[in-house]
């Protein structure tokens, strides 16, 4: 007889994961079906990194590197926060990784111990009480309902009681939610005066909608002390690659250094050394989220003249969309609109566990018209 398994493992499964095996169960079966349930961009990394990639698996050796990351890339990182955020930033404090996912885990064990309480807003990103519960760490889950666009204020933090740590995503997933740059500083303060760690999940910057193109604040403007978990997946349109990094202060460095080289020994040398030519790629990159500008206009509108509450969806891109005025069941709600018409989206239940039976998440990171098939999809649906 098998053994019992340990409780860390039992964690939640994704139903975004769900919703796309049906959905692809019935496009096996010869049915058009629209997602709007995937979480990555629908276009490849930029035409020069996979150009430079073909090169490096001809010529390159592609070893480990080291457990930080290659030098080079590591300071174009760097780099990067000088032209794009103004941040003057020791290379030292970047360490590359593989996804940011992998970030969390090197940051949430350098960070906390068994047992420590770490904040995670509701809704949001399903993995982080995963990957905390994975690792014996309490999640609190922080629900932010009552803020008009689900962004975090001091009351909600205080509310959650005393935490070790707090881990924040902006823009958001599910929601697109950019916390403004006070607001940002202050959660930081808080957090930080009852000598808590912040995390700060930057993954979707780059993606904003704002007509001045402003990114959003990072937390690193705020305190030397914040940790960003970063990412080439969305932006920069690599998700396979599974390539990321953090920005750690210099007391953690080492000791992420030491995790990174038992959990992984390395990041993917080929994803790293590609990633040099993603910084000469903006205007592809900007392309891209040209298209989710014109997406998220067209999802966002539909979906009000249908009669639905969507959320702004400020970055990223995501719009979490209130559906209680159709049904206060989101799984059935998704269910019966794959299958009648053909749409994948995901419930609310993934990112929300108090209210997520009324909401849906929707992704515009597709091709615009299938954003625009799959709003004359729902009116007719809606209206059968
Ligand atoms: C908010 C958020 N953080 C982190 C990730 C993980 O991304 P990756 O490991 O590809 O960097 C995702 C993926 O969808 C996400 O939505």
């Amino acid at each position: 007889m098998a053994r019992p398994l340990s409780k860390r493992g039992d964690v939640a499964t994704f139903l975004a994961m769900d919703v796309y095996a049906q959905a692809t169960a019935l496009a096996q079966q010869g049915r058009e079906i629209i997602h709007l349930e995937v979480g990555q961009p629908a276009t490849a990394a930029p035409k020069l990194v996979r150009e430079y990639a073909k090169e490096l698996i001809d010529n390159s050796l592609l070893a480990y590197s080291d457990a930080t990351g290659i030098g080079k890339v590591r300071q174009r990182i760097a780099q990067y926060y000088a032209d794009h955020y103004n941040i003057d930033l020791d290379p030292n404090r970047v360490i590359i990784t593989t996804g940011s996912s992998a970030g969390f885990v090197l940051s949430f064990a350098a960070l906390f111990d068994a047992g420590d309480k770490v904040g995670v807003i509701e809704p949001g990103y399903p993995a982080y009480p995963n990957i905390l519960k994975a690792l014996s760490i309490d999640p609190v889950r922080i629900p932010v309902h009552d803020d008009p666009d689900f962004v975090p204020a001091i009351h909600h933090i205080e509310q959650a009681g005393p935490l070790d740590g707090l881990l924040l995503a902006s823009p958001s997933n599910p929601t697109g939610s950019i916390t403004p740059g006070d607001r940002l500083g202050a959660l930081i303060e808080v957090i930080e005066a009852q000598n808590g760690a912040f995390i700060s999940d930057e993954i979707y910057h780059g993606i904003t909608f704002n007509d001045d193109h402003r990114d959003a604040p990072t937390a690193l403007s705020y305190s030397d002390n914040a940790v960003v978990v970063s990412s080439f997946s969305k932006y920069f349109s690599m998700t396979g690659w599974r390539i990321g990094w953090m920005v750690v202060p210099d007391y953690m460095v080492d000791p992420v250094t030491r995790l990174q080289q038992s959990l992984y020994i390395s990041p993917p040398t080929l994803s790293q050394l590609a990633t040099l030519k993603v910084f000469d790629a903006f205007d592809e990159l900007e392309d891209n989220v040209t298209v989710y500008k014109r997406n998220r206009e067209i999802l966002i509108t539909g979906l009000k003249e249908l009669g639905f509450a969507p959320s702004a969806a400020d970055g990223a891109f995501y719009t979490y969309v209130d559906i209680s005025s159709r049904s206060d069941d989101s799984s059935a709600f998704c269910s019966a609109m794959l299958n009648e018409a053909g749409i994948a989206a995901t419930p609310g239940a993934d990112f929300d566990s108090t209210q997520g039976h009324n909401y849906v998440r929707m992704s515009f990171s597709g091709a615009t018209q299938d954003i625009e098939e799959a709003i004359r999809r729902l009116k007719v649906w809606l209206q059968a």
